[in-house]
């Protein structure tokens, strides 16, 4: 048997081939960058594009919309289980027990065939942002909110949550945050989603364990610890002792680092100016002013620079949404990045199953119990 390469957190290791995106000379989701993406294209037609492979046009993005809106809904017994959990259970994890109750209810869910999958993508498509939007009512003893068939994925997740239509700017900038949280090729909750369907498992099986993994503070809880650090930071004019001082206890900044991009991610460059401009309308520039602080000293004492969730965290502050819904907002756009992963694994499987590197004691014999000492 030949030596096993061991890389620590699998850094650099090239662990399956894909071709629904790649991070390599900036981000693009199947050929098209980012940039591009947020530029002309709504969410719901990245989503189309992530799940079948290309962008659709007019009749399909119609018929692709009306599919998902006709799925916005979700079984009685769920609506009842929201209720039953404890108040206090964080949305992510009422959106992980979602998930995995809809797998029951889903009238395909053992069949992993390559179209049935994509049946099942676009009806999770359609229902995590409901429930999403349905836990937080039920908690807060609000009546829920139908979805309304007529709007996109962005625009009906801001009605449910709110009960009013949200204002055209809030509904861009949300849209555009989708975009670039859609997907982002081997991350740790598309890895994981894949190795669960390498088994044979199933998609619903898959999409929970992937938020699961979404849940840590190093990979999607980032963006709800990026305004609890700001708010620790108490504004512009303590920033800069506050960062300072967090650094040299050897605190890690969420919203700064990545495992990839050591120069930036151009995800953040793209979300900032929406963070601004949301501040802007809403009179809390005092945010941007002290993030800008931070991101200089970061830059100048760890030459480590802004993720996707440093601006993610602000704007969705600054539209006036809770804290504990920000990371579930980045499921209801990865799960058409971690759909198409589940897909493309299927079509090509191998079970993933590497290997760990020993550790412990050498070979040695049982002592019976009876002479244990
Ligand atoms: N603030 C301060 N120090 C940091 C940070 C940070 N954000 N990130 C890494 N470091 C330090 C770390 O303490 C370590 O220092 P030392 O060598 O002295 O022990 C060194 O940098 C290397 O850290 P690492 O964890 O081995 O590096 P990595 O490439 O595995 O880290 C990361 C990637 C994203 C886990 C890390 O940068 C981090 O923890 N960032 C904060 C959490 C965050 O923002 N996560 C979101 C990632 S992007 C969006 C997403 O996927 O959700």
């Amino acid at each position: 048997m030949t030596t096993p390469v061991y890389s620590p957190g699998l850094e650099g290791v090239i662990a399956g081939e894909t071709a629904v995106s790649t991070v390599e000379s900036g981000l693009n989701y199947r050929g098209y960058g980012v940039g591009e993406l947020t530029e002309y294209c709504s969410f719901d037609e990245v989503a189309y594009l992530l799940l079948h492979g290309e962008l659709p046009n007019a009749a399909q993005l119609q018929q692709f919309h009306a599919r998902v809106a006709a799925a916005r809904q979700l079984p009685a017994p769920l609506m009842g289980l929201f209720a039953a959990l404890p108040q206090s259970t964080l949305p992510l994890d009422a959106l992980r027990t979602a998930v995995s109750v809809l797998g029951h209810f889903d009238p395909e869910a053992a069949d992993s065939s390559h179209d049935a999958n994509l049946r099942k993508a676009e009806r999770l498509l359609a229902q995590i942002p409901v429930a999403i939007a349905a836990h937080h009512r039920v908690v807060k003893g609000q009546p829920v909110v139908p979805a309304r068939q007529d709007l996109g994925h962005a625009a009906n997740f801001l009605y449910m949550l709110r009960g009013s239509e949200a204002a055209p700017a809030d509904v861009k900038a949300l849209d555009v945050s989708l975009t670039l949280y859609a997907e982002h090729e081997y991350n740790a909750s598309t890895f994981a989603a894949r190795v669960i369907v390498s088994t044979l498992s199933d998609l619903h099986s898959g999409v929970t364990g992937a938020i699961g993994a979404l849940k840590g503070p190093l990979h999607g809880g980032a963006n709800e610890k990026v305004m609890d650090i700001l708010l620790a930071a108490g504004g512009p004019e303590n920033a800069e002792v506050w960062v300072r001082s967090a650094l040299a206890r050897k605190e890690r900044i969420m919203g700064f680092g990545h495992r990839v991009y050591k120069a930036g991610d151009v995800r953040a460059g793209i979300l900032k100016k929406y963070a601004r401009g949301a501040a802007d309308t809403a009179g809390t520039q005092k945010w941007e002013e002290a993030a800008d602080i931070i991101e200089r000293v970061m830059a100048a004492e760890k030459n480590m620079y802004p993720n996707l969730d440093w601006p993610a965290g602000r704007l969705y502050h600054a539209m006036k949404l809770e804290i504990p819904l920000y990371t579930p907002i980045f499921a209801m756009a990865r799960i058409a990045g971690w759909a198409a992963h589940v897909v493309e694994q299927l079509d090509n499987n191998r079970l993933i199953r590497p290997r760990g590197l020993y550790k412990g004691p050498a070979a040695r014999n049982v002592v019976p119990l009876a002479r244990r000492s």
